[in-house]
């Protein structure tokens, strides 16, 4: 016999689910942990502030939307089943015309604005 516990822990987690439970835009919710990092589900839409991130690199995975990823240098546009990699100490903004869904993958602890704080500064560990 499995207790609750264990029967929810085996349920599979379902990206379009979760995100429909999020109601704020540039709140990333943590749907996983796998080892120190997490996995966070986030809508975003409009423009984010210039930042890195000193320790870490940072995934984004696009679920639903187009993604650009602007650095100093240029660009990365990304859609629905897309990948990037930001490295570490790489200063980046996220931008999104119209509703983007993505998933980010980063170690336990991290800012989504990274070393530049201000009011865009998400709190962290928020589960869904
Ligand atoms: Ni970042």
């Amino acid at each position: 016999m499995t207790n609750s516990t264990e029967t929810r822990e085996r349920m599979p987690i379902n990206f379009s689910q979760k995100l429909d439970l999020i109601a704020d835009l540039w709140q990333p919710r943590v749907v996983a942990e796998m080892n120190d990092y997490q996995f966070k589900l986030v809508r975003i839409e409009g423009d984010f502030v210039w930042h890195d991130h000193p320790e870490t690199d940072e995934t984004f995975i696009v679920i639903d939307g187009i993604l650009r990823i602007d650095f100093r240098d240029g660009f990365v546009r990304l859609g629905p089943g897309e990948m990037f990699v930001v490295p570490r100490g790489v200063e980046h903004k996220p931008y999104a015309e119209r509703e983007v869904r993505l998933l980010l993958i980063e170690p336990r602890g991290v800012l989504n604005t990274g070393n530049a704080g201000g009011e865009r500064t998400a709190a962290n560990d928020r589960w869904i």
